[in-house]
């Protein structure tokens, strides 16, 4: 079972990163050359980020996270990183893409929509980039 959630929310983290990028990139392309907003594609960055969040909640209770807090976790950085900084840092990220995703659906103008998606989601790729556990992920170690 934790194997099995261990691949999951690995395997869908490269799904994630490859289908945020689609997301900017075509977002970005389409605001410098003023095209119209597209919603499927950002619907593509949006259906990733929150179905890896569920999966990665479900897996943190699994692993009894939730029960292993005490002074020791601040203090070790390996530990801190797993029980805090990670899922909250990927939290954040995905709240402010779903904020983009939201603010840019109710725009009017397709240049608007365009810069708000492009610029929430990647401070969002930012974040997410930022606290992935790369020392330790059984992808590429
Ligand atoms: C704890 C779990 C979840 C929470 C709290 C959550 C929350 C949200 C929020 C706040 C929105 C923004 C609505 C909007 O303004 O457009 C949204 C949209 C969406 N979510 Fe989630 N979500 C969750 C899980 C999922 C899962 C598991 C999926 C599917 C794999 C999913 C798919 C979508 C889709 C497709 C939309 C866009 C709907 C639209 O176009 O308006 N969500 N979600
Ligand atoms: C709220 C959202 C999330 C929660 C609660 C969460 C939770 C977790 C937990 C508990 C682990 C296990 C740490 C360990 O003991 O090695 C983990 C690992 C990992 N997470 Fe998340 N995560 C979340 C979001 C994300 C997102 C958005 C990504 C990526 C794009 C991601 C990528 C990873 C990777 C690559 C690993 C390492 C898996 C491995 O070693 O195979 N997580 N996450």
């Amino acid at each position: 079972m934790l194997t099995g959630m261990k691949h999951l929310h690995s395997t869908l983290a490269v799904i994630l990163l490859v289908a945020l990028v689609i997301s900017i990139v075509i977002t970005a392309v389409n605001y410098f050359k003023a095209n119209p907003y597209n919603r499927k594609i950002a619907l593509l960055g949006l259906i990733a980020a929150h179905l890896q969040m569920v999966i990665g909640i479900i897996y943190y209770f699994s692993l009894k996270y939730h029960t292993m807090f005490s002074s020791g976790v601040m203090k070790n950085p390996d530990m801190r990183l797993k029980l805090i900084e990670h899922p909250l840092t990927m939290l954040i990220g995905i709240v402010l893409i779903t904020i983009g995703y939201s603010k840019a659906k109710r725009a009017t103008e397709s240049y608007a929509a365009n810069r708000t998606v492009f610029i929430m989601y990647t401070i969002g790729l930012i974040l997410v980039l930022s606290r992935l556990p790369w020392s330790t992920w059984s992808l590429i170690n």
